[in-house]
C-alpha cells in the first residue's frame, strides 16, 4: 500500500472514532463542556504554562479530532481554527462549539494538505500533539507544512507521546515491572499496522467498522530538525514522566494522569512539550 492508501484508512479508521468518542461516557466526555462554559480540557489546561497568553491570537490546532483541546484554545481567548482529516470528527466539534455558543472555523483535510485547504493563510500559533504525529508517514515534510502555517514571529507548540514511550513493548504478556522494547524509534518507510476493533474510551461495547489502523514513529532528533529546517528555532523541550492515557501496562493513574511505577518512573520519557518561534 502507499502512504496515501494508509492515510485514507486511517481515516475511516478515525471517522468510526469520532462519533463514539462524541458519546462516550468516559474519556472526552463531551457534556462537561456544555455544564460548565469555563472548563479547559486537561491537556490544554497543562499546555497553558507553555503557551503564554493567547488572547487574541489566531491559532491553528492541527489534527484537532472532535474539538476539545480547540474549544480550551477559544476558552483562553484565542481565534481558533481546527484542521482533521475526519469530517465525522469535525461534525463533533462544530456541534460541541455551536453547542457552548463558541466561534471556531473547521477545515476538513489531510496535514499534508493544509497549506493548500488554508489558502496559504499564517497564524500567529500552530498548536497539535497528544497523539497526532503517530498517524503521519514523513516528519521531515510535516515541518515543511508548519513551516508555511506558521506567520514569521510566530509560534508552534506540540506536546506528544515520546518516541522511547511508543517504542514500549505495549503487549500485556510483558511481565510487570519490566520494561522491554517493540516497536521502532525512528521513522520506518513500512509503519506499524494494528487491528483493533476497540477505541481509547468506554464505548459500551461498540465497536470500529474499520479497525486497521497504521501508524509511524518519530525520533525527537527527527521531530527537532524537521522544525529546525523549516525554519524554526526551538525554545523548548521539556521532557514528561506522565502519559494523558494508560498505554503501557502496570502505569498508575495520579491526578488524571498516568505514570510508570516508582521504580521505572525515572528510565524514560513518556511524553515531551516542544515549543518554537518561526525565525525565518
Ligand atoms: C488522537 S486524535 C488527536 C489528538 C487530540 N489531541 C485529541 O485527542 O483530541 C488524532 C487525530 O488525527 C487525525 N489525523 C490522523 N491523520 C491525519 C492526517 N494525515 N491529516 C489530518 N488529520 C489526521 C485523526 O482524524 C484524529 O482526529
Amino acid at each position: 500500500m502507499s502512504n496515501d492508501e494508509f492515510m485514507a484508512q486511517n481515516k475511516r479508521n478515525w471517522d468510526d472514532r469520532a462519533a463514539l468518542h462524541a458519546q462516550a461516557v468516559t474519556g472526552y466526555r463531551l457534556d462537561r463542556y456544555r455544564d460548565d462554559r469555563s472548563l479547559l480540557s486537561q491537556v490544554v489546561d497543562f499546555d497553558r504554562r507553555y503557551l503564554g497568553d493567547v488572547t487574541g491570537q489566531r491559532a491553528l490546532h492541527l489534527q484537532c479530532h472532535i474539538g476539545t483541546d480547540t474549544l480550551s484554545l477559544a476558552r483562553l481567548g484565542a481565534d481558533v481554527t481546527g484542521l482533521d482529516q475526519s469530517g465525522a470528527s469535525l461534525d463533533a466539534a462544530r456541534a460541541l462549539f455551536a453547542s457552548v455558543d463558541t466561534p471556531g472555523r473547521f477545515v476538513e483535510s489531510n496535514v499534508y494538505d493544509a497549506a493548500d485547504a488554508l489558502a496559504g493563510e499564517q497564524f500567529d500559533l500552530v498548536y497539535t500533539g497528544v497523539g497526532a504525529l503517530n498517524w503521519l508517514p514523513d516528519i521531515a515534510k510535516w515541518g515543511e507544512v508548519v513551516g508555511a502555517l506558521v506567520r514569521p514571529g510566530g509560534s508552534f507548540y506540540i506536546r506528544e507521546c515520546h518516541p522511547m514511550a511508543y517504542a514500549i513493548d505495549d503487549g500485556e504478556d510483558v511481565p510487570t515491572g519490566t520494561l522491554r522494547l517493540k516497536y521502532p524509534y525512528f521513522q520506518t518507510v513500512e509503519p506499524m499496522t494494528f487491528d483493533d476493533a476497540d477505541t481509547y474510551v468506554d464505548t459500551g461495547g461498540e465497536q470500529l467498522s474499520e479497525s486497521r489502523c497504521h501508524e509511524w514513529n518519530h525520533g525527537l532528533g527527527e521531530v527537532f530538525m524537521a522544525l529546525t529546517n523549516a525554519g524554526f528555532q526551538v525554545t523548548t523541550l521539556d521532557e514528561h514522566k506522565f502519559l494523558d492515557w494508560e498505554m503501557i501496562p502496570g502505569q498508575y493513574e495520579r491526578d488524571e494522569l498516568f505514570y510508570l511505577p516508582d521504580q521505572q518512573l525515572d528510565m524514560v520519557p513518556m511524553m515531551y512539550s516542544l515549543a518554537a518561534v518561526k525565525t525565518a
